[in-house]
């Protein structure tokens, strides 16, 4: 296969918010968006209209033949029978590349289009993608992408990243649920945090707004904090000084006027307790003291 971007003509199958944008961004990088396909027409037709190039083909497998480089953009649970459907009609060959942009699956659920012959690997772009809008600023511009798949989808999809202008970093294969299992943690996780937080302030009597805006520069410093020194050093407060008689006050409280969120306090009081212990700063009594007032 020859990965000059002017060979490359690529086809959309899912013509939804990753897809479309996706699309215009590598056509603006000389990509050529050749072939659309979609659940509904409708879709692949306004795709083909924001884009101003490519052809609408109604059957996904018309659109793979016409192309060497396939992204599979239906939602999650569509991507392995979509990939099916078009393979057991021999729909790819050994010139063809095949990705999917799913976070948490691999490329082991393109597996049908390997046995044809295809390469097949994951983008997974660190973002969150609205609808795509003509004039927009790149969404992929200096984002994080993670690649895995065969070797030759691997190198394919670094210089698709490059030419999105974001950053690739490659990751195994089998690794990609505790990768996207971080991406969760990291992101969705810390909003459920700053709801606890934000519902503790409701109790002193701040709005949810005024509350965010008091805790802001706390959650910035310690994101500042944690990419200068890292977990373990960034850790302040309670807990890493082995002050129990406040962790204590704390939990009194929470048991009761927030008795849903005290599992949560409780929990993340044992994962940060074993933080500061690495760190070795807090005495063996305290240590053990504030294990007790984790227990459930
Ligand atoms: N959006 C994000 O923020 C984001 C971020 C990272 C990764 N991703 C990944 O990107 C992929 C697409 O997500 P999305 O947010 O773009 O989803 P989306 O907006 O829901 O678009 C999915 C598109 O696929 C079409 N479709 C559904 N079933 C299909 C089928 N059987 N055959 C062909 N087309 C089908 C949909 O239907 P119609 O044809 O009816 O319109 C829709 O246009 C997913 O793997 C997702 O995990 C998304």
């Amino acid at each position: 296969m020859n990965t000059n971007k002017k060979y490359l003509q690529f086809c959309i199958i899912g013509c939804g918010r990753l897809g479309i944008s996706l699309a215009a961004f590598l056509s603006k990088q000389g990509f050529i968006p050749k072939a659309f396909s979609s659940k509904s027409p409708t879709s692949a037709q306004k795709a083909v209209e924001l884009i101003g190039k490519g052809q609408v083909y109604e059957n996904p497998l018309d659109a793979v033949k016409a192309c060497n480089l396939v992204f599979i953009t239906t939602p999650d649970t569509r991507i392995e029978l979509v990939c099916k459907t078009i393979a057991k009609q021999g729909g790819f060959n050994s010139d063809s590349v095949v990705y999917h942009l799913s976070g948490a699956l691999s490329s082991c659920i393109l597996v049908s289009a390997k046995n044809n012959g295809a390469s097949v690997g994951s983008i997974h772009p660190l973002q969150a993608f609205a609808p795509y809008e003509e004039g927009e600023d790149s969404p992929f511009k200096g984002i994080n992408m993670s690649i895995e798949g065969d070797d030759k989808a691997i190198k394919l999809g670094k210089e698709i990243v490059n030419a999105l202008k974001a950053n690739s970093f490659t990751i195994p294969t089998h690794a990609k649920t505790v990768y996207h299992a971080a991406a969760v943690v990291a992101s969705n996780y810390l909003v459920t945090l700053e709801h606890f937080a934000l519902e503790l302030l409701k109790q002193a009597n701040l709005s949810e707004e005024n509350a965010y805006e008091i805790l802001e520069p706390l959650i910035m410093g310690t994101l500042n904090n944690i990419k200068a020194r890292g977990c373990t050093n960034a850790l302040t407060g309670p807990v890493a000084r082995g002050d129990d008689e406040i962790v204590l006050r704390h939990l009194s409280d929470i048991d009761k006027k927030l008795p849903h969120f005290s599992d949560l306090y409780r929990l993340l009081g044992k994962h940060t307790l074993d933080l500061a212990t690495q760190r070795g700063e807090i005495s063996d009594d305290a240590q053990q003291k504030l294990a007790n007032l984790f227990k459930f």
